[in-house]
């Protein structure tokens, strides 16, 4: 896969990270304990790390005054501490610039666009069970956080070594299909239905309710094909392949275009044939009973309704298929984590099967994470669209794209392979506004402000790239040693705080399965490297000067293009 380098996972040796060694030995705590010390001044005066000591007075029964000051004299400080500070209850420690910036540059120049990848997840397997749409439904814009989440957690956990198994839970079960083919055989038209895919379905669902109003017997036919559907019948199946068939072809585009692939789009009609696997296991382990005709495992226990398992006629629901499926991918991959990347709306949905999956007796039950997210509404209100009542994602990422061809065409309007950039630039601001929030926030999309190239966007950390590419491009040849001490004003500083830092979100994003983490902090570097940008010279500074702010833009553009990467989000060349 991919090459690794010197910052792998917590050995990352950062400066930060060394001061943690040094105080583990001085204070005899655990390096988790050392870090919840540990902060960074607000105030650039107050040094470039300090340690809270009023966290350590109950742990030392002295005054944290008292504990600063003896911290100052008594820990071997590295030799890229020039000084500390006792500052009422924090001892402020202040890093040799020079030092810090080749620290990290060198490490950064060598690893390249790899800076920041680890091994730490080597040997383990992550699932990811994301964007997981429904046949013959629109692949709308509720889709449109599990696909991007899903996928950038796909990416972030692989750069950090671990195996990841993206996989598509299709929803392509239930007895609604068996209404669409009553539907397509009553009034369906096979080539309308080609050329308009869900769309079409989506009509034909709509006929049918209101018909079936009118003329209850539908219902019964319904159930009937759904039966067939189940018992294999070829007539049967050949329909519903084809809708299945259609319905992927239509996502395939979005996937195309948001750069998403998956290892298994094993969907719930993958399981038909585990699910005595799940009812005879939860019988032999007491855990069904019976209400009403169906069986449930009861979990009042646990504060919760009962988890459904088999309806009164026989049929499996959802939580049974997602419990089969865990069992399987157990099995099938042996996961470190199996993630569901799936809105909050599902919440009690996971929490019951997991517990159902606890009481089965599976320790790594412990392993099922739900990675919830808020919902994504659109700011203009749009509800209906020419396909319906559904904002369909494809439609929004085509008006994305084309919004972003119109900043082109005026702020650019010579530039090269302008369709390609526009593609880039809509599809990104797209992404961005889901990736860039904290999971569990409900978020208003607006075009305006997606695209605008100011303000913490994809569109500016995707111009500040291109910005370094156009720096790098213009540079003559230069070598020789690089002098860092050229890197000592507050802009690098900044800089080279925020690269140095880059690896560290990186694993925290994955912690907390939040790439908004990854995001953040991208937009930290580009502003930080803008001001950098604006306040010095670059191109035409004396040979040395220039050598050394070129290492300096040349890091951030391998970061900036890591971070974009990581999110799913492509960084054009030029713009
Ligand atoms: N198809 C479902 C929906 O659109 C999401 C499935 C999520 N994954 C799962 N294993 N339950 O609501």
């Amino acid at each position: 896969m991919r090459g690794h380098n010197g910052s792998k996972g917590k050995q990352r040796m950062d400066f930060s990270a060394q001061i943690v060694a040094r105080l583990k030995t001085a204070l005899n705590m655990s390096e988790a304990e050392i870090e919840e010390l540990i902060e960074t001044p607000p105030e650039r005066e107050m040094g470039d790390l300090a340690l809270v000591c009023f966290r350590l007075a109950k742990r030392l029964r002295k005054a944290p005054q008292a504990i600063a000051a003896g911290l100052k004299e008594t820990v071997d400080w590295p030799d890229f501490v020039t000084r500390t500070e006792v500052e009422g209850a924090y001892l402020n420690v202040f890093f040799d610039r020079a030092k810090r910036a080749k620290n990290v540059l060198e490490t950064a120049l060598r690893a390249g666009e790899d800076y920041g990848a680890s091994d730490e997840g080597k040997g383990k397997t992550v699932c990811i069970d994301f964007s997981s749409i429904n046949i013959a439904k629109p692949f709308h814009i509720g889709h449109l956080s599990s696909t991007a989440i899903g996928n950038a957690l796909y990416r972030i956990y692989g750069f950090l070594g671990y195996a990841c198994v993206g996989i598509n839970h299709l929803g392509d079960w239930g007895t609604q299909f068996g209404k669409l083919i009553v539907a397509y055989k009553l009034w369906g038209d096979r080539d309308e239905i080609e050329a308009r895919s869900v769309a079409s379905m989506l009509g034909l669902y709509v006929r049918f309710h209101d018909e079936a109003e009118k003329d209850p017997a539908l219902e019964d036919q319904a159930r009937e094909w759904f039966k067939r559907i189940e018992d294999g019948d070829p007539e049967a199946l050949e329909i519903f392949d084809w809708f299945k068939e259609l319905t992927l072809r239509e996502a395939d585009r979005v996937y195309r275009l948001l750069n998403v692939r998956f290892d298994s789009y094993a969907g719930e009609s993958f399981y038909n044939d585990k699910m005595d696997r799940v009812i005879d296991e939860l019988r032999a382990k007491n855990l069904l009973v019976e209400s009403d005709g169906a069986w449930v495992v009861d979990l009042e226990e646990y504060g919760m309704p009962p988890c459904l398992i088999l309806k009164s006629d026989g049929a499996t629901l959802y939580a049974t298929r997602d419990i089969a499926a865990a069992l399987y991918r157990k099995d099938t991959y042996d996961f470190h984590k199996a993630l569901y990347v799936v809105a909050y709306q599902q919440n009690l949905h996971f929490s019951q099967w997991f517990k159902v999956v606890e009481l089965m007796g599976y320790a790594w039950s412990k392993d099922l994470v739900h990675v919830a997210f808020g919902m994504v509404s659109m700011e203009d209100g749009t509800l209906s669209t020419r396909r319906g009542k559904v904002v369909f994602l494809e439609d929004v990422l085509g008006r994305a794209i084309d919004k972003a061809l119109e900043v082109i065409n005026e702020k650019s309007p010579e530039l090269e392979n302008k369709e390609d950039v526009a593609r880039q630039v809509g599809v990104g601001a797209v992404v961005w506004g889901t990736v860039s929030n904290a999971r569990i926030k409900d978020i208003v999309f607006s075009y305006d402000r997606a695209l605008s190239f100011e303000g913490e966007t994809a569109p500016y950390v995707q111009y500040t790239c291109a910005r370094t590419t156009s720096v790098l491009e213009k540079a003559p040849a230069l070598d020789g040693d690089i002098d860092y001490a050229q890197l000592c004003d507050e802009e690098a500083g900044e800089v080279v705080r925020m690269l140095e830092a880059f690896p560290a979100k990186i694993i925290e994003a994955a912690e907390r399965c939040e790439p908004y983490i990854v995001a953040r902090h991208i937009v930290d570097l580009a502003q930080a490297f803008n001001r950098f940008y604006y306040e010095h010279r670059i191109i035409g500074e004396d040979g040395p000067r220039m050598r050394a702010r070129l290492m300096l833009v040349r890091a951030v553009r391998d970061c900036l293009r890591r971070g974009l990467w990581l999110l799913g989000i492509e960084a054009p060349e030029h713009m």
